[in-house]
């Protein structure tokens, strides 16, 4: 079984490349700037008896065509290297905050040309070359149901991905191409305490489990969901938050 996985340099994808190679999948493990960190991340998997290969591409392009070929050619320089992936994960995405009162433009197009476009773009060119049983799993946010202040863009963005997955499964069903969503609560990271204390003890107060979740979390939800376990499963977006979505919120 063969795996593509992007924005694995670290972080989730990192975590969703490994639980994948121990899951037994070759991977290909893409990222953009962090090349050393997608040499960790291959060493992981190799590490779990696994290939891999890192890929390197900017998804974030100015124009339509440039968006159709990056993709294209990420897509091919993993099968050349591992074969067709009969799973895709789609993680990389922008993550920076915009006061609303600098929401220009410029902000709003960030978050379509390096994120809901080429995410878009991806799934369905590796879902047109996937064989029957393939999935596509596609990292969303809790933000894509309750955005946070100064998170406006990203959280339309990812609110956009989960009708992205309900509209590519109705067209990928037919196929024998399942698409799932998987929507992160606050993940914890190494600093992350120390960077945002006031914010992890909000999201410790909220959540019913009392604390963020972790990329092993995650990675193992999208695991189960891109196997045949979840044959049953698509057009859906599941959310590991910890419980934090169920806290009345008033
Ligand atoms: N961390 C959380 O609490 C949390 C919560 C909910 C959802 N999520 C979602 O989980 C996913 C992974 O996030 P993370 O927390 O692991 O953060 P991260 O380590 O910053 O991962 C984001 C990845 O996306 C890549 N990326 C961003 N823009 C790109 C572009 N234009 N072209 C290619 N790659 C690009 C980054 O590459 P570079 O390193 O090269 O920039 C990085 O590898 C994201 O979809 C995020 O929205 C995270």
């Amino acid at each position: 079984m063969t795996a593509l996985v992007t924005g694995a340099s670290g972080g989730l994808g990192r975590a969703v490349a490994v639980a994948l190679a121990a899951a037994g999948h070759d991977v290909g493990v893409h990222y953009r700037g962090d090349a050393d960190g997608a040499d960790a991340t291959a060493a992981e998997v190799v590490a779990a008896g696994r290939r891999a290969v890192t890929l390197h591409a900017d998804l974030a392009t100015d124009d339509p065509a440039a968006c159709d070929r990056v993709c294209a050619d990420l897509l091919a320089a993993g099968e050349e290297a591992l074969g067709v992936p009969d799973v895709v994960v789609l993680n990389a995405f922008p993550q920076h905050h915009v006061a609303w009162d600098e929401l220009d433009a410029a902000a709003w197009d960030d978050y379509h040309r390096g994120g809901l476009r080429p995410t878009a773009v991806l799934l369905r060119q590796a879902a047109a070359r996937m064989p029957v049983g393939g999935s596509v799993v596609v990292v969303g946010s809790i933000e894509g149901s309750r955005p946070m202040p100064t998170h406006t863009p990203y959280a339309v963005a990812k609110a956009a991905l989960e009708h992205l997955v309900r509209a590519a499964a109705q067209e990928l069903g037919p196929r024998g191409v399942r698409v799932v969503g998987v929507a992160p609560g606050l993940v914890a990271r190494d600093g992350l305490e120390e960077a945002w204390p006031e914010g992890v003890a909000r999201y410790r107060a909220a959540a019913a489990l009392g604390r963020p979740v972790t990329p092993e979390e995650v990675a193992a939800t999208v695991a189960f969901l891109a196997s045949g376990d979840a044959s049953g499963i698509t057009g859906t977006t599941v959310t590991v938050d910890a419980g934090w979505s169920a806290a009345p919120g008033w």
